[in-house]
């Protein structure tokens, strides 16, 4: 991307933004398109939105996303509203014509896109919805247009489902009604927060359902939820968030820009965001695995783990504490039981101590549910992040030749890695590019 006073400014807003993903989505289509835009996050405070939106106007932005907790505001600045934006109530996406402002609500497509690509037609179906807040709201307003037989919606709260089921009978009469079970369900949607936290599931009843029934989540972070793993353990198709996610962006991207993204873009966009393979990123001490692996999540909306971290919170002591009980060998033992288990979670971002490639069996293990990045550093780049840092016995006090030796003596165990990444001369959000661009090309 190459900024001159002639790119056109995109952007997301939402109070808090850093941890948005659009902008990692919206840009890799403007490249991959060739589009003179720019997509950046910009935070706005709630009591800013009519700021926010004049600035808009006045710096002639061109399109922008809007979430939490701002959908609801930007429905009330828009000049005109799309269809699913003024039956929702909520805005999205915003797009700006020479100062005068339309909103979309491209999540509820989204969401129907989403579940097409796994070869799901809402219509004619029997759909509960998990939820009654904004987003089961758009969720029913897309499965209502798509026709559905009927929906049912559960929530905790039983008062706001009767409200919002109340509201939508009002627009599609007979079709709408507060439930108490998801009995004969063939379509099963959560749009509940409860999996984002990642013991939480807002529902386990899976026997009641249609043995055909489609379970969705529309949480993206953890890929496979509480709620999803039920399901699937139950023998029932799942389609999890990061579909709903991606076609969002899509959608809006075309508003944005007029250019509809192809479906080798779209692949693209779900090998990089989808996470089938988590990534587990191995290195030498301080080549900056960590600070890369947070970048890596962060833009690809996955979990970030420190495998040190998982070890120290295993054991419930510290890594010093560990070697002086039970020696190294004790701990690469721990060291490899820990791998073992997080080799079985989807959609993360692992970062491995300097020690796990010593044991050849851990590369081997990862490799089968991860893409194994090794992470390459000059010794002085080493040296560099690692100064001043007294916790690093094996480095303290080296020269750099005795660096470059101990360096080499690693080298043989990087070789059954998936890639490696030089980094010396990249930052780390910058490396954290060039691993998901390796990823996305890979296929
Ligand atoms: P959103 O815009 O994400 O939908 P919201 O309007 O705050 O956010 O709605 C959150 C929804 O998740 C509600 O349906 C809420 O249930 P209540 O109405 O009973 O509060 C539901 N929810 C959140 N945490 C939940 C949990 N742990 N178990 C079940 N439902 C939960």
């Amino acid at each position: 991307m190459n900024i001159t006073a002639k790119t056109v400014p995109l952007g997301v807003i939402g109070s808090p933004i850093s941890h948005s993903v659009s902008p990692e989505m919206h840009n890799f289509l403007l490249d991959k398109l060739e589009l003179n835009y720019f997509y950046a996050a910009y935070p706005v405070p709630p009591e800013s939105l009519d700021a926010a939106f004049a600035g808009v106007k006045a710096l002639g932005i061109r399109g922008l996303n809007v979430t939490v907790p701002h959908k609801e505001g930007a429905y009330r600045l828009c000049d005109r509203l799309d269809p699913y934006a003024a039956e929702i109530g909520a805005v999205n996406t915003v797009v700006n014509d020479n100062g005068r402002l339309s909103g979309y609500n491209t999540d509820a497509p989204g969401f129907i896109k989403s579940i097409a690509r796994e070869g799901v037609d809402p219509a004619g179906k029997k759909a509960v919805l998990l939820g009654a807040g904004g987003a089961a709201r758009g969720v029913a307003s897309a499965l209502l247009r798509a026709g559905v037989a009927e929906l049912r919606i559960i929530n905790r709260t039983r008062d706001r489902a009767e409200r919002l089921a109340g509201e939508l009978n009002a627009l599609y009469p007979g079709k709408v009604k507060a439930a108490g079970t998801a009995e004969g369900a063939e379509l099963l949607i959560n749009t509940t927060s409860a999996g984002m936290k990642n013991s939480e599931s807002p529902f386990s009843d899976y026997g009641v359902l249609s043995p055909d029934c489609v379970v969705c989540d529309i949480v993206y972070c953890p890929r496979e939820t509480v709620f999803l793993k039920g399901a699937k353990a139950a023998g029932l198709r799942t389609v999890g968030g990061i579909g709903m996610l991606i076609y969002q962006a899509v959608i809006a991207f075309e508003l944005f820009t007029g250019v509809r993204p192809g479906e080798e873009e779209i692949e693209q966009l779900f090998r990089r965001m989808e996470m089938k393979k988590s990534i587990a990123l191995t290195g030498f001490m301080g080549c900056g695995k960590s600070a890369i692996g947070r970048e890596l999540a962060q833009m690809s909306a996955a979990e970030y783990i420190d495998c040190d971290d998982y070890i120290v919170e295993k054991a419930g002591k510290s890594i010093p504490e560990i070697f002086a009980e039970v020696g190294e060998a004790g701990f690469r033992d721990l060291e490899s039981r820990c791998i073992a288990e997080l080799s079985e979670k989807n959609g993360c971002v692992f970062s491995l101590g300097g020690g796990a490639v010593l044991r050849r069996e851990n590369i081997d293990l990862l490799r089968k549910s991860c893409n194994v990045v090794r992470i390459k550093a000059s010794v002085e780049k080493i040296l560099r992040n690692t100064a001043g840092d007294t916790n690093r016995p094996l480095l303290n006090g080296k020269t750099p030749e005795q660096v470059t030796e101990l360096l080499a003596a690693r080298e043989p165990y990087y070789e059954n890695c998936d890639f490696t990444v030089d980094v010396t001369h990249t930052y780390p959000n910058q490396s954290a590019r060039i691993i998901l661009d390796k990823i996305t090309e890979k296929a």
